[in-house]
């Protein structure tokens, strides 16, 4: 079967980044903007340093901010119609992956009404037309959901995280600009990056990863280790967040492609049962079940330590592959992730419900190593 790769049709990097809007909404043509952001982004004022862009050229827009971390099929359903009475023909999405993905599902449910319930957009959805463009500005550097084809939606009938896969959704344009992240708090610098350290780990280990996909993960993984600590400690140096900007969006280019496994499989129940932030959930994770993965994969895991810096030089494979398992339970310490379940009040009596929505992820067939509902069970209970 032949490979397949989707990339944003343009994109811009680097601090002032937000600057090059005005030029990409007249070379498209767009009239007028639906703003998709959340309360505490407009209250920090990071929302506010994208729409300055668009008031100093007079261009027109409208905002949508009732958008929740961890979003729902209600912020979508919102957002359409908020869309549909602005009379806007893009959307501009400013924030983490809770605004990129609420932005991709409305701009996808405006194009393609026969998926209005939302609902029926999990999985592989066989929607016919493009989602209405949109240009997508991360205030986070984590999700890189503005290069992804995915979007992340809790359904909250059942109270599970949907991923929704659909090459339609891409934002057309992506504007990474560090300047929109120096306001990230450390906790969320810290949960954020280590979704990103995931995305680049599963990417690179995935059944799908191929020379193509390890290409962006390997230099993604050596980007956050020299970043992250960095971005957490020292949150004004343009060295850290700028590293960080651009490791997100390479390791999402990646992922995309090829998929993740099953970290993002168990975190997803976490944040639709227990509304524990994506990353904190990733970051908790992924040392335990890098661990179980390893016999799947002991040469990659012995690059994984490599590009992290340690030197493994003298090392038989299997202890170059436990060196990656401890460089990143190093890192997640060192930039201060909770380590353990029940510092986030799940008790042991939740993981059966954590467990059986884990099996079902869209995220989880892509491990390395094929799970049952049992060993599911045995690495909740490992990071209790
Ligand atoms: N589409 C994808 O490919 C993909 C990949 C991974 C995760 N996700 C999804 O993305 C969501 C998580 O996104 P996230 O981790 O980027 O966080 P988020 O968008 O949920 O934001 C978390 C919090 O950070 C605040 N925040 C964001 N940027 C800020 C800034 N610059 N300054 C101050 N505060 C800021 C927000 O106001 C919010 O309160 C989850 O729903 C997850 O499932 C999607
Ligand atoms: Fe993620």
């Amino acid at each position: 079967m032949a490979q397949r790769f989707i990339l944003n049709e343009v994109s811009y990097f680097g601090a002032g980044a937000r600057k090059e809007l005005p030029e990409v909404l007249n070379r498209m043509g767009l009239k007028k903007a639906l703003v998709c952001t959340d309360k505490g982004l407009l209250k920090v004022g990071t929302t506010k340093m994208v729409t300055d862009v668009l008031e100093a050229v007079g261009f027109p827009y409208e905002v949508y901010s009732e958008i929740k971390p961890n979003p729902t099929v209600t912020n979508v359903q919102q957002g359409v119609a908020a869309f549909k009475a602005s009379g806007a023909d893009c959307l501009i999405a400013v924030g983490g992956g809770s605004s990129m993905d609420t932005a991709k599902g409305i701009g996808i449910v405006s194009n393609n009404p026969e998926f209005s319930d939302v609902v029926s957009l999990e999985g592989v959805a066989p929607t016919k037309k493009k989602s209405v463009p949109i240009i997508a500005l991360p205030t986070t550097a984590g999700t890189g959901a503005e290069v992804t084809i995915n979007y992340v939606i809790i359904d909250e009938k059942r109270q599970a995280k949907m991923v929704c896969v659909d090459p339609n959704d891409i934002p057309a344009v992506a504007i990474v600009d560090p300047e929109l992240m120096y306001s990230l708090p450390k906790s969320l610098t810290a949960a954020t990056g280590m979704d990103a350290l995931t995305h680049a780990i599963e990417g690179y280990i995935t059944k799908g990863a191929w020379v193509m996909s390890d290409m962006y993960e390997l230099q993604a993984i050596k980007m956050i280790a020299e970043n992250l600590p960095l971005a957490v400690a020292e949150p004004t140096n343009p060295k850290g967040r700028e590293g960080m900007a651009l490791a997100q969006y390479i390791a999402a280019q990646a992922f995309s492609n090829v998929g993740l496994g099953l970290v993002h499989g168990m975190a997803h129940p976490m944040g639709s049962l227990h509304d524990v932030p994506h990353g904190v959930a990733n970051a908790l994770l992924l040392p335990t079940i890098m661990k179980f993965n390893m016999p799947t994969r002991i040469e990659k895991f012995g690059v994984i330590a490599r590009t992290m810096g340690v030197d493994t030089t003298g090392m038989t494979p299997e202890e170059a592959a436990q060196a990656a398992v401890d460089a990143v339970q190093k890192l997640s310490i060192e930039v201060g992730i909770p380590q353990h379940l029940s510092e986030l009040g799940i008790t042991e009596k939740d993981i059966p419900a954590l467990a059986e929505q884990a099996l079902a992820d869209v995220c989880t067939p892509g491990n390395p190593r094929d799970v049952t509902l049992d060993d599911i069970v045995a690495l909740y209970k490992k990071v209790l």
